[in-house]
């Protein structure tokens, strides 16, 4: 199958494309390359690359010539950058999937869109979230992405577009950029730097493996139906149980996690029911245990990955987020 992989130079795309490779798929990856997309996530596997942005229909259809499927992982998804500036996020999140979209009615070419939990907004103890559940979202961020799944189902309904919605949790693994939770704490731990807990650290999140996710996305391709939006849930913790394990696994001193000014609107609580996605014969492989070592060891193996990153753009991030919340 030839197939399109829009954001596949980073974390969960670039996953995304070895597995397709792997099964002898010939793909081809657009990506903008903004801060967090990466190339060396595509050193060495022979993929057919093009920089462009998902918001430029001439990218898009230059890159998707002969194409039967794209699947969108091409996304702003930081919450924490949401906050401090949405206007990327529209113009990727909202603008990107509309002209995805126009492409995929021209074509008839299948579209997979790649989305989050988070669109839910939070939930009470004791509930999950079903994909008919009304959407909720908290963030600049998660509304964007509801915007590019509510876009997504009104073009299967009004042009009969082959299109359908994943929407996943937490995900983590390798080659994750490093302003997220896992990644952020792992590599500030063998640092020896300080681990900032936002608020009570009570918030709970649900962690899926990559390698899962990623399967699940595949399986949708094939299996999925039009119109039809799959849950990919992970296993539930608390933060503070998370960043300890993290603690524990580097070796760092317990002292270095540091309690600091709460996320603005911070949602407490994620959790999907994912039954609708077991029925199509999807069952995660990876315990949150073993993942999360692995996942520390690859950090461990790889530092000259993340320091590239952390030495560039990162460290006026790092500074306008976490500066006056550690001083
Ligand atoms: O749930 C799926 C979503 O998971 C994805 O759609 C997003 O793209 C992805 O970023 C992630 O969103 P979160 O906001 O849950 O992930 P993040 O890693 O930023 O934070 C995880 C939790 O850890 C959250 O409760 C906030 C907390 N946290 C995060 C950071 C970066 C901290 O306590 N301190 C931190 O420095």
């Amino acid at each position: 199958m030839r197939v399109l992989v829009t954001g596949g130079a980073g974390f969960i795309g670039s996953h995304f494309v070895r597995r397709r490779l792997a099964v002898g798929d010939d793909v081809v990856v657009l990506d903008k390359l903004t801060y967090s997309g990466n190339l060396a996530n595509l050193e060495g596997l022979g993929c057919d690359f093009r920089e462009g942005d998902i918001a430029d229909a001439g990218a898009v259809s230059e890159a998707a010539e002969g194409c039967e499927a794209v699947v969108n992982f091409a996304a702003e998804t930081h919450v924490d950058r949401s906050i401090l500036e949405a206007g990327d996020f529209i113009r990727t999140d909202v603008y990107g999937p509309h002209v995805l979209l126009e492409w995929a009615r021209r074509s008839g070419a299948r579209l997979v869109h790649v989305s989050t939990d988070e669109v839910y907004g939070d939930i009470p103890e004791g509930t999950t979230s079903r994909e008919t559940d009304a959407l909720r979202p908290s963030s600049p961020y998660s509304a964007s992405k509801a915007g590019g799944d509510l876009q997504v189902l009104a073009y299967v309904r009004t042009y009969g577009v082959d299109a359908r919605v994943t929407r996943g949790a937490n995900t983590y693994g390798s080659h994750q950029h490093p302003e997220k939770l896992i990644p952020l704490f792992v590599t500030n731990a063998l640092d020896g730097q300080p681990l900032p807990v936002y608020g009570d650290g009570r918030q709970r999140r649900e962690w899926l493996h990559v390698a899962d996710h990623s399967a699940a996305i595949e399986l949708v391709l094939h299996e999925g139906a039009a119109g039809e939006v799959y849950n990919v849930a992970g296993e539930e913790r608390e933060n503070l149980d998370v960043m300890r394990r993290i603690v524990e696994a580097t070796g760092a001193d317990p002292s270095l996690l540091r309690h600091v000014a709460d996320r603005p609107g911070h949602d407490r609580r994620y959790a999907l029911d994912s039954s609708k996605l077991r029925q199509l014969g999807w069952r995660p492989e990876q315990s949150f245990e073993q993942g999360l070592e692995q996942t520390v060891e690859w950090y461990r193996a790889n530092r000259a990955w993340w320091e590239r990153i952390k030495s560039g753009e990162y460290r006026a991030y790092y500074a306008r987020q976490y500066a006056d919340r550690l001083s």
